[in-house]
């Protein structure tokens, strides 16, 4: 059946899903950003990334900012962010901003979709009762809420909001049913209803809270095995040959985005106030923040090796978002390391093909060619299917790749230096 939908928040979650809904139901866009809902309405992607943006061509989906529009609709689905303060601690205001708008404007029989990123508890703790406050309606009875965590991956164009399997929770099988029926309507993938909200809002929280544990895992093993003179990569490949029981993982420069390194506080946080202490997921957090200021200390280092101070010395960065072929850069582990160097009086260069607005540099060329030492940060295919002579061809003395995304023999063959994290140097 045709809905009448709002999506609220038209970001990297929500715009794909408001462009794929749209062409099936009747959907408005809402978002408080009017710059982005002018773009939208141009078909300009305020998200650079490819999958969004060739959704967006497509589709007939209409971006406003008038929340008034919540009262038409049957389905609202909300998409903001849920980030974390500058204490590490999350941050709900988007979440109760947009819950407060919508709510300002809902009527019987409407079904609430949250699609954000939450902690156990939220949708019964804190997104109810503020609906129920403001609307004088009772849950349950009157309107219904359901959570639905998103699992988008931006830049994999595998993996899209077109197949990735998801799951719904609710208090009420009838609305989880509802809720599922309006995404299988145009989303070709198996959606499955847990029995409870609290059990789909801790899925999403363990699924990325696994991953993050997992990357800290290996880091913690790159760093020790560069003590121990073992090289990571080839263990990985011993490792891997195990059928069954081992996953592989790599090592990098540390973790971004707006989910793994944000996700695990937002449970840290909620079973702290409920008694329970997570050393093992805060242990993770720690080790994957202090990512950075090991690759700064290996920059140290290798400039050491060549009597280069790190002051003055013109450091190449390769790559500012967080993970390749997109321009997300939020929580990038690049952020922290160029504090590092600029702390240290170095000259930072910064080349991204995607984050024009951060970039010093207009090409890989001129990089290579005003660095004495560059670091790909980030493993864009630009950067991992370079022609490698346009490093011998340049200024540039030592390569560092702590994503140990490039051939190493290659450039060492060229006359320069390679350092990887976790090769054993
Ligand atoms: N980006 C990802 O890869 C990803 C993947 C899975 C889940 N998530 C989760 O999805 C949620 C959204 O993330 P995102 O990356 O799309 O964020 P985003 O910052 O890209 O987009 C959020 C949008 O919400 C808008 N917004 C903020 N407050 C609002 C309000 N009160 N009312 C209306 N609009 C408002 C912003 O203007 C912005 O356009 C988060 O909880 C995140 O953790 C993100």
């Amino acid at each position: 059946m045709k809905q009448k939908v709002c999506i609220i928040g038209l970001g990297y979650v929500g715009l794909p899903l408001a462009c794929l809904a749209s062409k099936v139901h009747d959907v408005i866009g809402l978002d408080i950003d009017g710059k982005k809902v002018d773009l939208i309405n141009q078909k300009m992607s305020p998200v650079s990334e490819k999958h969004t943006e060739s959704l967006l061509q497509s589709s007939t989906l209409i971006a406003s900012t008038d929340f008034t529009k919540i009262n038409d609709a049957n389905i609202i689905v909300v998409c903001v962010p849920t980030p974390i303060d500058d204490k590490q601690l999350p941050d709900l205001k988007p979440l109760i901003g947009a819950t407060t708008s919508v709510a300002s404007h809902m009527k019987k029989g409407q079904i609430l979709i949250i699609e954000s990123t939450i902690h156990p508890g939220t949708c019964e703790e804190i997104v109810i009762p503020l609906v129920e406050s403001i609307t004088h309606l009772k849950h349950d009875h009157d309107f219904h809420v359901v959570h639905c965590p998103e699992r988008i991956d931006p830049g994999n164009m595998k993996w899209t909001i077109q197949n990735i399997p998801r799951v719904i929770g609710s208090k009420n099988p009838h609305a989880s049913q509802a809720a599922h029926d309006f995404y299988t309507s145009f989303i070709d993938a198996n959606f499955i209803i847990l029995n409870s909200l609290k059990a789909a809002e801790a899925t999403k929280i363990m699924e990325n809270t696994f991953r993050d544990i997992n990357i800290a895992f290996i880091n913690e093993m790159a760093m020790s095995f560069d003590v121990l003179g073992i090289d990571i990569i080839e263990v990985i490949k011993g490792a891997s040959t195990k059928p069954f029981a081992f996953m592989p993982h790599f090592p990098g420069p540390g973790v971004g985005g707006h989910c793994i390194p944000v996700d695990p506080y937002y449970l840290i946080e909620k079973a702290k106030t409920n008694g329970f202490s997570h050393r093992f997921l805060s242990l993770a957090r720690e080790i994957n923040n202090s990512m950075p200021d090991y690759v700064f200390k290996i920059i140290q280092n290798e400039l050491n090796n060549i009597n280069l101070p790190l002051k003055g010395t013109r450091i190449g960065i390769l790559g500012y978002a967080y993970k390749k072929n997109i321009g997300d850069a939020r929580e990038t582990p690049a952020h922290r390391l160029i504090h590092l160097l600029h702390e240290q009086g170095s000259t930072v260069h910064i080349y991204d093909p995607f984050v024009p607005q951060e970039s010093t540099h207009l090409s890989l060329a001129s990089i290579l060619n005003d660095s004495d030492l560059v670091v790909f940060v980030t493993d864009h295919d630009e950067f991992t299917q370079m022609d490698y002579t346009l490093l011998k061809n340049n200024k540039t003395k030592v390569v560092i790749d702590p994503r140990n995304v490039l051939d190493q023999e290659k450039i060492i063959s060229l006359g320069l230096k390679h350092r990887g994290v976790g090769r054993g140097h």
